[in-house]
């Protein structure tokens, strides 16, 4: 079969995991990034992630490496490598062998924490970072809740799960809105964001959504893509929540989608059961996405009319990350 995306990976800050389900010693074996992968928490605390594989004889450092001092020892014949993919000790060799010797041997991402995850940065080419993960203060603010996360693996890329947010036209259609969401793009550079307006269903005494069409409220949601792995949103009605949103290619076909919540730890019970009651109404509207997402193409030049959304402009800011 041939793959129905023939786009390559975008280039970006992509989060690999949380922070706190990554203790000093621990080692995981990842596949993103159309590869093989492993992440593993020094001693001293440093998060790193390696290409999997060992050059020896091609073990998988992530299923039952284990971390000694600041370098992952493979499972194998007990190699050592630390996490810039340098051999730092064969422990029953006589000299490094020269391949190896000061040489960077296996492929390293950088890695930053940030916002409760670990990020890694990947470029095709290996090139360094062109731009930062952004802080988001309210996840950092200890007047704010701690995360609460839910994700999706699917066969998708992230610039078509992109585009949803300036496709207005589908929030009727597939999500129920009762009317188009007016909304105002801004972009510079890797940011890329959005202020919406828009009338939204109210949420009832129990956190249910109204469905009827008949009762409405003003809701105002700004939106931003910080890069395509990394999104911010903000939702006030009468209550607060954000959300940081993580994109993450597994390869070029698929990839793995989070949605991290916070809210004020000071809103009411009453406010607090509206925002579970979003919280539960934006996982539903992935969820009817998702199967659409899952089934379409990719059509280069669509047939569009007046009253969609940004989506070629959308299309072309999205460019900037094929490297
Ligand atoms: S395969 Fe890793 S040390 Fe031999
Ligand atoms: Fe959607």
């Amino acid at each position: 079969m041939s793959k129905r995306y023939d786009k390559p990976i975008p280039l970006g800050w992509y989060a690999v995991d949380y922070s706190a389900k990554l203790q000093a010693g621990n080692v995981k074996p990842l596949s993103y990034f159309g590869r093989e992968l492993v992440l593993f928490r020094t001693e001293s605390g440093e998060a790193k992630l390696l290409d999997a594989y060992c050059p020896h004889l091609g073990a998988h450092l992530g299923h039952g490496g284990k971390v000694v001092g600041d370098s992952i020892s493979c499972p194998f014949h007990a190699w050592k490598y630390n996490g810039e993919g340098y051999c730092t000790d064969v422990p029953y060799a006589k000299r490094m062998p020269p391949k190896v010797d000061g040489k960077q041997i296996i492929r390293s991402y950088p890695v930053v924490e940030q916002n409760n995850m670990v990020w890694a940065w990947y470029h095709p080419g290996d090139a360094e970072p062109g731009f930062e993960v952004f802080a988001i203060p309210e996840l950092s603010s200890p007047e704010w809740s701690e995360m609460v996360s839910c994700d999706w693996t699917f066969n998708s890329i992230i610039q078509e799960t992109g585009e949803n947010a300036a496709d207005i036209a589908h929030f009727v259609t597939v999500h129920g809105i009762p009317d188009m969401p007016v909304g105002k793009v801004t972009m510079e550079g890797h940011i890329r964001r959005t202020l919406m307006l828009s009338e939204v269903q109210v949420i009832g005494e129990e956190g249910e959504i109204d469905r009827s069409g008949e009762n409405l409220e003003a809701g105002h949601l700004e939106s931003v893509n910080y890069g395509p792995g990394q999104t911010y949103q903000k939702f006030s009605r009468m209550f607060d929540i954000v959300m940081m949103g993580t994109l993450t290619p597994i390869d070029d076909q698929s990839m793995h989608m989070r949605f991290n919540f916070s809210m004020p730890k000071a809103q009411s019970e009453e406010h607090a059961l509206y925002a579970k009651g979003f919280m539960d109404e934006i996982v539903h509207q992935v969820e009817q996405d998702i199967p659409i997402w899952e089934n379409k193409v990719y059509l280069e030049s669509p047939v569009l009319c007046d009253g969609d959304g940004p989506i070629a402009q959308y299309r072309k800011w999205f460019q900037q990350f094929y490297a």
